[in-house]
């Protein structure tokens, strides 16, 4: 990450983005109102959020592939559990939003590039056990420590794949007929975000929502997300600063919102 640009373009954003009042669109007007901006306590949040602060005092040293450069190779290094809750999960603010948006759109088919521990997933899952999501993960003992945090919440609804996005993704998307719900969280370079983001539009429909985390991690990967926001595909675009939101609705205009949140 690089630490000053995302600084110098989270100020750009505060000054930028506006709230309900500042938007025009009936959608994403609604968006706001029922489902980024809603306040309401899910009880599902409450063991999610549990388990995240077992995992945050956890010493347990495990030994993880880093693919986050996206090496094929992996480089191994040891890394205590707590080290990764801490900074690799999704903060309770955006899994609890990644939970609204499945409680809104209802996906049947989600899937999620970047397990980690498995606190996001389970966000993702928690709403309804009809739908199916599929999660890759490159490092094998934190895919391990995930599927093991699924069966404690109880999560059956959770497909994990273990390996690279690269090789795993066009074998998932081969046995799969459409994608309702992707969350692209792991591989932050512009070059495999476009890939995977193509690769995934290939399985979207007009209902489809993308999630792209980390947009101003660095200069590659707000590049990508202004490609992203500037293909045909795309309709509505909505920039919340950490994560950036796509959909693919035909009688929408297209346009961009950058929005406090
Ligand atoms: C930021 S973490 C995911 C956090 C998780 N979504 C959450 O919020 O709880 C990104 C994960 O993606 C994995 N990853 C990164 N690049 C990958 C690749 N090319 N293939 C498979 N896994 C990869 C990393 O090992 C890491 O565990």
């Amino acid at each position: 990450m690089n630490k000053l640009y995302t600084a110098y373009k989270y100020l750009i954003y505060r000054f930028q983005s506006v709230d309900e009042h500042g938007v025009h669109s009936p959608f994403v007007f609604n968006l706001l109102l029922n489902v980024i901006y809603n306040k309401v306590k899910f009880y599902n949040y409450i063991k999610i959020e549990e388990l995240r602060s077992k995992l945050l005092v956890s010493n347990q040293e495990i030994s993880i592939t880093d693919m986050g450069a996206g090496s094929t190779k992996g480089i191994k290094k040891a890394r205590k559990v707590k080290e990764i809750a801490l900074h690799s999960a999704k903060s309770a603010k955006y899994g609890q939003l990644l939970f609204r948006l499945v409680n809104h759109f209802q996906p049947k088919t989600i899937l999620e590039l970047g397990t980690s521990l498995g606190i996001s997933t389970s966000y993702l899952a928690s709403v309804n056990s009809e739908s199916e999501i599929f999660t890759i993960e490159g490092s094998e003992e934190i895919a391990k420590i995930a599927k093991n945090n699924f069966q404690e919440l109880e999560l059956t609804n959770i497909r994990s794949i273990s390996g690279n996005f690269d090789t795993e993704l066009p074998i998932l998307l081969d046995r799969i007929d459409t994608l309702d719900f992707v969350f692209f969280d792991g591989n932050h370079r512009k070059e495999p975000t476009l890939r995977y983001f193509e690769q995934c539009l290939s399985k979207a429909t007009e209902k489809s929502v993308f999630v792209f985390d980390d947009i101003y991690w660095s200069k590659e990967m707000t590049e990508a997300w202004e490609e992203i926001k500037k293909n045909a595909a795309v309709s509505v675009s909505i920039d919340l600063f950490f994560i950036g939101i796509v959909f693919f609705r035909k009688e929408q205009a297209k346009q961009h919102f950058v929005i406090k949140f």
